[in-house]
């Protein structure tokens, strides 16, 4: 399907910024507390899904068994561990050619959104510096249902006023994929093709739309 791109909805860690790197790291710790392993290749069950759903995976990978209390601890400590990053990033560690891309879209006339799961999402554009390079804002606060499940995109569409077959998504992970195909919206995976095989294309990241013009 040819689709006319009126506005471009981002996902942002792993597409943005490389906050990817810092939830592994804090899960794995979480892990190594509990007593046992998390490897990269588990980490991509993570990417762009709630820390909720996140913790019931790293628990299922551990085969551990907790009641509702200890949940509750586990995400709660595994976000403080998540923030100590966060708090010390900067705006260095914006991915190579997002911050270009978004300025070039804005000058064309495409409009542009934030779809993530994340809660701290407007916490760390603010960190970045880049808050107002967003025309709509929406993280894992403001919909219930996380991706696989269009939501977030939608809601995005919908606060852009712009039509959803006039949108596309970039993202990194495979549920964020299939919750911009879910949306009827177009899909670019960046990253690795053989983790975001349902993508209409793949990229390895926003630079490259830098150098093709
Ligand atoms: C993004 C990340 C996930 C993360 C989720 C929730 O989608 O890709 O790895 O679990 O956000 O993030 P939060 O900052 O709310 O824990
Ligand atoms: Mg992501």
């Amino acid at each position: 399907m040819i689709r006319e791109m009126r506005a471009a909805i981002f996902d942002l860690d792993g597409v943005i910024v490389d906050t990817a790197k810092y939830h592994y790291l804090a899960w794995k710790r979480l892990a190594n507390e509990y007593g046992f392993d998390f490897t990269e290749a588990d980490n991509e069950r993570l990417k762009g899904v709630s820390r909720v759903r996140s913790l019931e995976i790293l628990l299922e990978i551990g085969r551990l068994r907790v009641d509702e209390i200890t949940k509750d601890k586990m995400a709660a400590q595994k976000n403080e561990w998540y923030l100590d990053y966060i708090q010390r990033m900067d705006s260095s560690e914006i991915l190579p050619g997002a911050a270009e891309y978004l300025g070039r879209l804005h000058s064309n006339g495409v409009r542009t959104g934030l779809g993530s799961a994340s809660k701290n999402a407007p916490l760390i554009l603010d960190r970045l510096g880049i808050s107002s390079l967003f025309d709509a804002v929406v993280d894992g606060n403001k919909v219930q249902r996380t991706k696989p499940a269009p939501d977030v995109f939608l809601r995005a569409a919908a606060e852009l006023e712009i039509s959803p077959d006039c949108c596309v998504v970039f993202e990194d992970a495979e549920a964020g994929i299939q919750a911009a195909l879910r949306a009827g919206m177009g899909a670019v995976g960046v990253g690795e093709p053989a983790n975001l095989k349902e993508a209409d294309m793949v990229i390895g990241g926003l630079f490259q739309l830098m150098i093709v013009g």
